[in-house]
């Protein structure tokens, strides 16, 4: 695929470091535009602070990250708790839109296509603070997507979901990565992986261990802390 929106990102050798924990380590990999890559492993592996590195809102301490990522060039990302607007969901979608100088019908358009494969039509006109967790998240990733990024980075977005509203968000996740957009989720859920993958980073202890293609991790992961995680328990 060629290269577009600042794809591929390349990771060399990267690490970032909070005083004196270093968080991750030694980062190298690649991430191509097409596959939808899941970054899997426990709480606490580092997978949020990969996130914040892709979205550029953390700066490596060591090491390259190629191209150099900015906040909101060309990315969004979706936070665990996205924080909506205490207005309507029309209106949250919408303001996202006016900050970017996005209006008339252009904006129009694109909030009612956004809406639509969130699952989200007819509501428009509700409070977004009342929506349920599911809902909110919906509205998060639509508030997201209707900036067309070419990278979307999705932090564990069905995390304190239901079964249901789990099988609606993961559908409106496909559906922007068919739109042909880079989705990069993470996420502890190995059922959601296994669903949602085409690739899998596996991350343990601030290290990607592996990254191969869904079947192949699946199949025979590589690693004994994949394996063990794989097989229900946490890796010491
Ligand atoms: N700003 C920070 N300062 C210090 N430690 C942090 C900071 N952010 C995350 N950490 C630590 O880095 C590790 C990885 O965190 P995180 O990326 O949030 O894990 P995950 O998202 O996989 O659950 C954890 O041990 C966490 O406590
Ligand atoms: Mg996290």
């Amino acid at each position: 695929m060629p290269e577009r929106g600042g794809l591929p990102i390349r990771l060399e050798g990267v690490r970032v470091e909070r005083g004196r924990r270093t968080l991750v380590h030694d980062l190298t990999l690649r991430l191509e535009a097409g596959p939808l890559s899941v970054l899997l492993g426990p709480n606490g592996a580092g997978k949020s602070v990969l996130l914040r590195l892709l979205a550029g809102l953390l700066q490596p301490s060591a090491g390259t990250l190629e191209p150099a990522r900015r906040p909101g060039e060309g990315s969004a990302i979706v936070l665990q708790r996205p924080v909506l607007l205490r207005r309507s969901v029309l209106a949250n979608v919408e303001y996202a839109l006016r900050l970017r100088g996005i209006d008339g019908p252009e904006r129009d358009q694109r909030v009612r296509r956004v809406l639509e494969a969130t699952g989200l039509l007819g509501f428009e006109q509700r409070p977004a603070r009342r929506l349920s967790v599911g809902e909110q998240q919906r509205l998060a990733i639509a508030r997201a997507w209707a900036l067309e990024p070419d990278l979307v980075l999705l932090d564990e977005p069905a995390a304190p979901l239901d079964p249901p509203s789990t099988r609606a968000l993961e559908e409106a996740v496909r559906r922007l990565h068919e739109e042909g957009r880079k989705v990069v989720l993470a996420t502890h859920d190995l059922g959601q992986a296994r669903r949602l993958a085409d690739e899998i980073l596996f991350i343990h202890e601030g290290r990607v261990l592996e990254q191969a293609g869904s079947g192949e991790f699946f199949e025979g992961p590589k690693s004994a802390e994949a394996r063990a995680f794989l097989a229900g328990q946490l890796p010491e």
